[in-house]
């Protein structure tokens, strides 16, 4: 019989490794999808699931904008009420966000079993939002789906048991190979923000260590400006990002834009000269697309970019970020993308959650 699996999502990368894995388990399982609605606004979440042709979520919640710790008890109320009524045979939940800890809790206190896509990141700061929401997810996991070997290594340092742990690439591979074409007949987007032809830099920052403290995102945004007066900057600002800079009132000449879609960003990653970012997400494209970056972070979320191709990490220091750029001028080294995997991860995932079931 059809098993009846639960993906629990609410943040904007989630819905593409959703749509994604949503696919590839159509034939073989019976899907249901909850958005816990931690990113609502449309251009956050509605077009994501517009440009992947996301199924409309069965149970949509409406919780964010709250404390971490109200938000996570809320969406656990939630989701624990859901699943006790649709009883799956598994829940998926993605990556390290707030909502990713909610559905990891709640299907392990129905008991069901439980994977997790994007295991086994670890920076050691116990004091970043996603750490404890990726450490606590692992741990609860029945299966740990790792984009990587580093993934694999850290959680077998932990002492998780082999059996758990799976390298099967990065589901963002997969996205970014099965769309970059179709981002590229996109391109004339480009010419919207910049003449075209003209080399710019393409730079997000949204990481709560990075916009909480005014003072550091005072600092980036000083780096950037530098930036800018050589090589135009355009800049898609999160929510989080804007409400910062507008309460602190501080200037900004860059070539802003709202939150983008997924296609609009593959567009601008691939026609980049640079990358300067704080996303996760946005760190691997420029990765894949083979774009020298700029990671503006205290410690890489992905660590394999600088050991497999020229990504740099940054802190949030005027200076750190425009030395590390400039080092991204001269000759830089290759990308090995291999390391994310074969752009196949979707398969892969499917089948090793389809013969735990079954097994
Ligand atoms: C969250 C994740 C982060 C992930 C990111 C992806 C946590 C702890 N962090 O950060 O790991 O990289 O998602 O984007 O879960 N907002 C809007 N409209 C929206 C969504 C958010 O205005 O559609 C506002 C919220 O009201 C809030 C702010 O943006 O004030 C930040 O949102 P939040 O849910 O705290 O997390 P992100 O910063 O997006």
């Amino acid at each position: 019989m059809a098993k009846r699996i639960i993906h629990i999502v609410g943040n904007r990368p989630q819905f593409i490794k959703l749509s994604l894995l949503h696919r590839s388990l159509s034939e073989s399982a019976q899907q249901q999808i909850i958005h816990t609605g931690q990113h609502f606004s449309d251009n956050m979440s509605a077009v994501f699931f517009r440009e992947f042709d996301i199924p409309v979520p069965d149970h949509q919640l409406q919780i964010h904008s709250l404390p971490h710790g109200e938000m996570i008890g809320h969406m656990l109320i939630e989701l624990d009420r859901i699943l006790a009524l649709e009883r799956p045979d598994a829940v998926i939940v993605y990556g390290d966000t707030n909502t990713t800890l909610a559905g990891s809790l709640a299907a392990k206190k129905r008991n069901i079993p439980l994977m997790h896509i994007e295991a086994g990141i670890r920076t050691g700061e116990e004091d970043m939002p996603e750490e404890s929401n990726r450490y606590l997810s692992d741990r609860l996991a029945d299966l740990n789906f790792a984009c990587t070997y580093l993934g694999v290594e850290n959680l077998l340092k932990e002492g998780m048991p082999a059996e758990k742990i799976h390298n099967t690439g990065d589901l963002m591979l997969d996205a970014a190979l099965l769309f970059s074409q179709r981002a590229k007949e996109n391109s004339t987007y480009v010419s919207t923000l910049v003449p075209a032809g003209q080399p710019f830099v393409l730079a997000t920052i949204h990481r709560a260590e990075n916009t909480d403290n005014p003072e550091a995102l005072a600092a980036i945004l000083r780096a950037l400006h530098h930036i800018h007066s050589d090589i135009p900057v355009i800049f898609p600002l999160h929510p989080r990002t804007r409400q910062v800079i507008d309460a602190q009132g501080m200037e900004l000449k860059l070539i802003t834009t709202p939150p983008l879609g997924y296609l609009d960003m593959l567009t601008l990653v691939q026609a980049a000269g640079y990358v300067v970012t704080d996303s996760g997400g946005l760190s691997r494209e420029a990765f894949f697309f083979q774009k020298p970056s700029v990671i503006v972070m205290r410690q890489m979320f992905w660590p394999e970019m600088s050991k497999h191709g020229p990504s740099l990490a940054a802190s949030a220091d005027t200076n750190a970020i425009l030395t590390t750029f400039r080092a991204l001028q001269g000759p830089t080294r290759s990308f090995d993308t291999r390391v994310f995997g074969d752009g196949h991860a979707a398969e892969k995932i499917s089948r090793l959650i389809l013969n735990y079931l079954h097994g």
